[in-house]
């Protein structure tokens, strides 16, 4: 069933599977009730919308705001499950959302309100209700910074798939699947907050690029991203200084810091730089969290970069694995990468000498063996 959001459809893997059940997580004030209602709407089906932390007049007001008071979507303010399921009877919905999981009662799972088995409870009854009927339905469910919450994590191994909806720097939205029975969870949908609700960012190639007048900074790194199935490109930011204490410790928390750490070491044994006695910074512009290794070479520049005090050309960007050997590998996708970084400006593109086997060659790279070949095209010095 799409949600009429393909965004959201795509991070699903195709849209809502009849009769699963979906969790979507996030801080207060995301967007999720937005993205609910939105949801329901741009369903086109019966939906029964079960809130019970507003009013249905709060909502209603909502969707008035986001221009959809004309779909079928029924507001109940309710949070016993044993009522919740006698509606589910009546209305017979074909979608339903319960906004949220931290509302629900259920007098069957003893007398307090808000306690994780009165989530755990009250969810298994309607999860029961929802493979019954082969109707789907969404879980909102809050999560503080820290994620601390019992609730939501306690429900995670009950339903298909969890999404959780996060907030960029750039207050860009993204709503990326941690668990997907249906669909890969490297998918990331984009969104924009505005007045008229959460608009789809679907051409997101270059939102998370810096613009910048003047010359680039040292330390800064253009990189071509393979995120789920599309490319971003995205600027990666190194900066190194003196090891507090002599211990030298990686600070990263948008890429994994013992990738870091292994090219900072492979940079150190094949061309010099000690970053031993160093502490190195790495960042994404705009807050994405990157898993792809292609990031390796373009990692390896930024840190360079860092060291050197050279900045990289800001028409160069870059793609490649690097292997403790100090040669470089092929990324996946390679031709697509090349193409995103070039329709975004970047006239030179660095790569290993082959793409990866069955995957299409660009017509045209820079064929680089290793990272000392590729530090010197960059940066003219050995
Ligand atoms: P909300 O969906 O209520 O967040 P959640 O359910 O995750 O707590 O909305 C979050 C914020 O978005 C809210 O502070 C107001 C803002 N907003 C807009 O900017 N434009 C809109 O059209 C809507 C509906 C909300
Ligand atoms: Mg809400």
């Amino acid at each position: 069933m799409s949600t009429g959001i393909g965004e959201l459809d795509r991070v699903l893997g195709g849209g809502m599977p009849l009769g699963a059940a979906v969790m979507i997580g996030g801080e207060p004030g995301i967007g999720k009730s937005t993205l609910m209602l939105q949801a329901a709407a741009g369903s086109g089906r019966r939906v029964l919308y079960i809130t019970g932390e507003e009013s249905p007049a709060q909502v209603a007001m909502r969707a008035r705001r986001l221009g959809v008071e004309k779909a079928h979507v029924t507001l109940l303010a309710e949070t016993d499950t044993g009522r919740i399921t006698a509606a589910l009877d009546k209305i017979l919905p074909e979608l339903f959302v319960i906004d949220s999981v931290q509302t629900l009662f259920s007098a069957e799972a003893g007398d307090v309100p808000g306690t994780v088995n009165q989530i755990k409870y009250g969810c298994y009854e309607l999860i029961d209700w929802a493979r019954a009927h082969n109707v789907p339905v969404f879980f909102v469910a809050h999560v503080t910074k820290d994620g601390s919450i019992a609730g939501p994590k306690a429900v995670e191994h009950m339903v298909d798939a969890v999404l959780y909806f996060e907030q960029s720097e750039n207050d860009l939205r993204f709503v990326r699947a941690s668990k997907n029975r249906f669909g890969a969870v490297e998918e990331v949908g984009l969104f924009a907050m505005q007045a008229e609700g959460l608009v789809e960012i679907t051409d997101p190639t270059a939102v998370f690029l810096v613009r910048r007048s003047g010359g680039m900074p040292a330390g800064i790194a253009a990189a071509p991203v393979y995120e789920g199935s599309r490319i971003l490109m995205l600027e990666l930011q190194a900066l190194t200084v003196p090891a507090k204490g002599g211990v030298s410790r990686v600070f990263a928390d948008r890429v994994d810091s013992r990738r870091v750490a292994r090219i900072a070491a492979v940079l150190e044994k094949h061309i010099g730089p000690a970053f031993s006695s160093l502490d190195i910074y790495v960042n994404v512009a705009g807050g994405m969290r990157v898993a792809d290794v292609g990031v390796e070479l373009p990692l390896a520049l930024a840190l360079y970069s860092a060291y050197s005090g050279r900045p990289v050309p800001s028409n160069l960007a870059s793609a490649g694995e690097l292997s403790l050997t100090g040669e470089l590998r092929p990324a996946a996708q390679f031709d697509r990468r090349r193409k995103a970084a070039a329709a975004l400006g970047y006239s030179r593109f660095i790569g290993p000498k082959q793409v990866r086997q069955g995957e299409p060659s660009p017509e045209d790279w820079e064929k680089t063996e290793s990272i000392s070949e590729a530090v010197r095209r960059v940066f003219g010095t050995e």
